[in-house]
């Protein structure tokens, strides 16, 4: 079923995430047919754009961003007709007017109310001072019909995020607010909970008494990519490790949910936030490694350092690498590690949760035929690859016992054929038109983790990093090896 009549206002329409992400996913949902029967989009901005011009742009985004290659530039002005640019200044109260007209003028012509959707792909710092002025509005007061949709970083720390709540909360009900993580809306994500719920054979196993550890690796292959202005206030740990790699990490360990209500899931996925071990200042250096790359080559070209990328400062404290060792602690995961890791300039792109079994309990096999033993794993690949592997101990074939580590692998490509996988923000796009907030961050999620991650954050800002200290193209600092070797594991760094 299709959802109901809409009006989307797209704030930084003529941005970057509007390009790549959003009016990519939009057009994708149209040719899929999931886009409301009858529906607007408006991109808000400052610049001037005639309505044929900021088209232009936007088929330019589609052509080059979008998962379907083969553009239909009939099909695209199909779409287009939904489109329009509305020329806004955010800063000028008097045109969110414009948003109230616009809202009238579809009703009338619909001859229905229509839900509204506020989307604020704007720089954070502009958050608070839309929303303000949108909260302003008597259509906002429609409860059950308009809501705001705020993209990541949400908030710079805790303290920013908890004021940020709160100013949302003055003008909009939880139920109103979308916050995004787009990792949520990832395909191999969601079918965590399909592995795990939908299925008798691994949550038996799925704890303390089976699994030794479980392992987190967000690694990619680019560098800055000219977003300094951004990321040097920021780093690793809050541009991923806050937001996706903890989502992930609630994903694997929370508890199971009664039922799919976007409030029984959210509230299974807090309990796991709330039960990380606090990590103290003092234990900061041993639970954690930071990172932050010089200059080398990265397929085959010179790269600078990050110390001498165009914005970043001469001396800049900011790691472009994290990785860090959590306990949960809660009956299911006592004492049991959980390593995350995520860097830029990594050998390779590869994001993947890997769980370690214990050793069986007891073998009875000759010694010689256990050298090449290896540990049971279960790893889900999220991206680029999209499997579910399984490591188990095979006989090799011969007069002799001798065991070997084989893979079983379930492949979503050889499946069900990577055309028909939806992106993350399709998925998340849709939900927002639903009103299914499911994989939506709630307040207290997003503070929660912030709350995770402060100590490390505040301690490493504090003291004087040793940077730069891995090269591009590597797996990131020795200190991370030794982080999870130490403890008897290594990263498993698929190939
Ligand atoms: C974003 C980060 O949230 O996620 C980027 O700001 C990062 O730094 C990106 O590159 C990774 O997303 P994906 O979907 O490419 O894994």
């Amino acid at each position: 079923k299709r959802p109901a009549s809409t009006v989307l206002f797209i704030f930084g329409g003529s941005g970057d995430l509007n390009l790549r992400k959003l009016t990519p996913a939009l057009y994708n949902l149209f040719l899929d047919q999931w886009m409301p029967e009858k529906f607007h989009i408006a991109g808000l901005g400052r610049t001037p754009y005639t309505d044929d011009n900021f088209h232009t742009r936007l088929l330019d985004g589609v052509t080059k961003f979008s998962r379907r290659k083969d553009v239909d530039a009939a099909k695209f002005g199909e779409f287009a007709q939904h489109v329009q640019y509305l020329h806004l200044d955010a800063e000028n109260e008097a045109d969110f007017q414009k948003i109230t007209d616009l809202v009238k003028a579809k009703g009338g012509e619909w001859g229905e109310e229509p839900n509204v959707i506020f989307y604020l792909a704007v720089a954070p710092q502009l958050v608070p001072d839309i929303a303000t002025k949108l909260g302003k509005l008597t259509l906002t007061k429609e409860k059950a019909n308009t809501r705001i949709v705020v993209e990541k970083p949400f908030g710079h720390d805790f303290k920013s995020a908890h004021e940020l709540n709160a100013l949302l909360a003055s003008m909009f009900t939880e139920e109103q607010i979308y916050r995004i993580d787009h990792y949520l809306g990832k395909e191999t994500v969601q079918n965590i909970l399909a592995l795990r719920f939908a299925n008798a054979m691994f949550e038996p196993v799925w704890n303390r008494n089976y699994i030794e550890s479980v392992q987190i690796t967000a690694a990619e292959t680019v560098g800055l990519e000219g977003r300094a202005g951004y990321y040097d206030q920021s780093g690793a740990l809050r541009d991923m490790v806050q937001n996706h790699i903890l989502q992930l990490l609630c994903m694997v360990a929370m508890e199971a949910p009664v039922s799919f209500d976007a409030n029984e899931v959210r509230n299974k996925k807090v309990d796991v936030l709330n039960a990380i071990r606090p990590i103290k200042t003092e234990d900061v250096d041993k639970v954690a490694v930071r990172g932050q790359y010089g200059p080398g080559v990265v397929k085959g070209k010179e790269v600078v350092g990050y110390r001498e990328e165009k914005g970043v400062a001469e001396k800049s404290k900011t790691m472009t690498y994290a990785a860090v060792k959590f306990f949960i602690d809660n009956w299911r995961w006592q004492g049991i590690p959980f390593y995350v890791r995520t860097g830029k300039f990594l050998k390779q792109k590869s994001t993947n949760i890997t769980l370690t079994f214990r050793e069986a309990p007891h073998f009875a096999f000759p010694p010689e035929s256990t050298k090449t033993w290896r540990p049971n794993q279960l790893t889900i690949s999220i991206q680029p690859e999209m499997d579910i592997r399984i490591r188990f101990q095979s006989k090799r074939p011969g007069q002799t016992m001798t065991l070997d580590p084989v893979n079983m692998i379930f492949n979503y490509d050889e499946a069900y054929g990577r055309d028909d996988a939806p992106e993350a923000y399709e998925t998340l796009l849709l939900d927002v038109m639903e009103g299914d907030a499911t994989l939506f961050m709630r307040a207290d999620q997003v503070e929660a983790a912030w709350k995770v991650v402060m100590p490390i954050q505040e301690h490493w800002e504090n003291t004087e990093p040793d940077f730069p200290n891995y090269t591009p193209d590597s797996w990131g600092p020795e200190a991370a090896d030794k982080l999870i070797t130490n403890d008897g594991h290594a990263w498993t760094n698929l190939s």
